[in-house]
């Protein structure tokens, strides 16, 4: 942990907006929907922080496929109402603490995981779920450490225990998640083996990792042959589930490790505003318990079914070290997230299209450090 004491000195603050209680963007949804439902309110901010609080300059949030499940309540782990402030995640600057409380001084570059909440200009969180984070760390290119990279990194190596030289199956490689899997993959000396579709082949490839194009007719045989060829892979990283898990079980090495943490081939299958979708996806809250308990009734210790929130409270203190690794990692130059667009709150429902009709690679950020002040 690495708590500093509460400092008195306002100066240290870096942010470029002077604090205000006028001027806060939040980008939150009307109702349930479409990206036409998202928009952008500037109202007073949050209050002074209270106890065991601090209140954040937010510099960049998310702007993930998540986001999107949560705006068209389709998220299985959470229940979110409309009128609510999206954002899975934060990274900004700690501009005051709460009485009493203890926490990253003012002026500190930190970052955490919101769920919602995160995409605004200020927001006020519990000081003790603050990561602090070097300070010359460009907050854009950390944010998508926060969620994305976390996933694949807990995936891989909590989840799996998986060690270097060992050859991975990452499904839904071009996509936020599956991108930071063949990043770390890369970095850290694994192996990998990357399923998208066709179009992605030249970027799974240039990330250093055999392709397997999920739209080729014999794509299940192929991925069985890849298997084949190394005795199984160490671990399957699933953010897809296009496959049932039989299929993926049969692929494993001996010790091998299916991770899976998405449902993005189901969800594209069903399409966004099918009636389907809805009588599937609405019970997902159910579905996630289903799953958990299908999991363990299977016994089977080399399945797992990720969920980051979780993860993040049964273990606080492996979120905490993974991100300050993640964030070593990316200071030292050895990752590098492919942010394929940067989003002021303005243009956020212009991001969250991208995102529905599936054209993006890797990440979008959300952009908050520009002024929102009113004149
Ligand atoms: N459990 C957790 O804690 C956790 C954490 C983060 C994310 N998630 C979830 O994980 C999923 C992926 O997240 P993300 O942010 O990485 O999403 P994303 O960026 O939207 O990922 C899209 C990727 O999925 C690929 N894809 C689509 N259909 C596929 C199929 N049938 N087979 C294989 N790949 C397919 C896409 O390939 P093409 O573009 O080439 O079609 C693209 O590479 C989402 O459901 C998200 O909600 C869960």
């Amino acid at each position: 942990m690495h708590h500093t004491p509460p400092s008195e000195h306002s100066d240290l603050v870096t942010s470029s907006l002077p604090w205000s209680p006028k001027n806060n963007r939040r980008v939150t949804f009307n109702a349930y929907g479409g990206p036409e439902v998202i928009s952008v309110v500037t109202e007073p901010a949050v209050a002074s922080p209270g106890k065991g609080m601090a209140r954040v300059r937010v510099m960049a949030s998310s702007l993930v496929f998540t986001d999107m499940l949560i705006r068209r309540n389709l998220y299985p782990m959470l229940k979110t109402l409309p009128g609510e402030t999206l954002g899975y995640d934060v990274v900004g600057h700690v501009e005051a603490l709460g009485p009493e409380t203890t926490g990253p001084a003012p002026g500190t570059l930190v970052a955490t995981l919101t769920q919602v909440g995160g995409a605004q200009d200020w927001v006020n969180l519990p000081a003790a779920s603050l990561v602090p984070l070097p300070g010359h760390l460009d907050p854009i290119k950390v944010e998508p450490l926060i969620l994305s990279y976390m996933t694949a990194y807990q995936g891989l190596f909590r989840e799996a225990g998986v060690s270097a030289g060992a050859h991975i199956l990452v499904i839904a490689a071009t996509g936020a998640v599956g991108l930071a899997a063949l990043d770390l993959a890369r970095a850290l000396g694994l192996r990998a083996t990357g399923v998208a579709s066709s179009r992605r082949k030249a970027l799974v490839e240039q990330m250093g990792a055999d392709f397997i194009a999920y739209d080729a007719p014999d794509f299940s045989r192929r991925i069985d042959l890849a298997a084949a060829q190394q005795g199984g892979f160490a671990v399957i990283l699933d953010g897809a589930s296009h496959e049932p898990l039989p299929a993926h079980l049969r692929r494993l090495a001996r010790g091998g490790h299916y991770v899976g943490f998405g449902l993005t081939a189901l969800l594209r299958r069903a399409g966004a505003d099918a009636k389907g979708l809805r009588l599937i996806f609405g019970r997902l809250r159910l579905g996630m318990k289903v799953l958990r308990i299908l999991a363990t009734r299977l016994r089977n210790p080399n399945v797992h079914f990720y969920d980051i929130a979780g993860r993040r409270k049964a273990h606080p203190d492996w979120f905490r070290e993974d991100l300050t690794t993640l964030a070593t990692l990316l200071a030292d130059g050895r990752i590098a997230p492919h942010i394929s667009g940067v989003f002021p709150p303005e243009r956020a429902a212009e991001a969250h299209r991208l995102i529905e009709d599936g054209s993006v690679v890797g990440r979008l950020v959300l952009d908050l450090r520009g002024s929102g002040v009113l004149p």
